[in-house]
């Protein structure tokens, strides 16, 4: 591998504690495990009164800078939200809408959300993924989508969860690896098939 990538998850929920960021850490350090890497997650509840502060970048304050180029000097981004009538929350729209225009294309993006029930699931197909179409950036195919239950005082507690991260990160995993390494040829890997799919 060329470099140890660095994995930054964002997590968007607007509380503390939160079973989003719960999430997007784990996936993070999935990831980073997996590809002998390091993880940083990024929560955005601390930052929503100095996202609100101005209307452009340039007047932002000095740790939204820092969080926006985390991401965007990340080698792979973990993004999640909770979901907040239906879609991703305003918080997390709001950080996006500060990153670079040309900062994500091509970056390899894993899409997370969690929900009160399984009702609003594909949030992730037909909320997030568009928005990081937008930025021609390479969300990995598998989403990662957790309901309140899968959790216990904001642990994950279930198997099928866990589960469905292992298979997120094994199935991506020769995608990343090849992306971040261009000496690495793109070898498919072999794969459960777990009936929750
Ligand atoms: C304002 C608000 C709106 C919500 N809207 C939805 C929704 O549309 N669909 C859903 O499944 N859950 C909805 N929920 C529940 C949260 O998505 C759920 O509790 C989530 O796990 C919270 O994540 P967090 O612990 O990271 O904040 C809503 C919660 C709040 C506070």
């Amino acid at each position: 591998m060329a470099h140890a990538p660095h994995v930054v998850g964002v997590s968007g929920s607007p509380t503390a504690p939160s079973r989003t960021t719960v999430l997007v850490d784990e996936v993070a350090r999935s990831f980073a495990e997996a590809t002998g890497g390091t993880s940083t997650t990024i929560e955005l509840a601390p930052l929503l009164a100095d996202l609100g502060a101005a209307p452009f970048r340039s007047g932002l304050s000095a740790r939204v800078q820092e969080a926006l180029e985390t991401v965007e000097s990340a080698d792979v981004v973990v993004v999640g939200s909770p979901a907040y009538r239906a879609t991703y929350t305003g918080l997390f729209k709001l950080f996006f809408d500060h990153i670079g225009q040309y900062a994500l294309i091509d970056k390899p993006i894993v899409l997370t959300a969690t929900g009160g029930s399984d009702r609003h699931a594909l949030l992730v197909e037909h909320q997030m993924r568009p928005l990081f179409g937008f930025f021609q950036s390479l969300t990995l195919p598998l989403g990662i989508y957790a309901a309140e239950a899968d959790f216990k005082d904001y642990a994950i507690t279930s198997d099928d969860l866990r589960e469905r991260i292992n298979t997120a990160v094994s199935r991506t995993l020769p995608l990343i690896r090849s992306h971040i390494d261009p000496e690495t040829i793109y070898a498919p890997v072999e794969f459960a098939r777990p009936d929750a799919f």
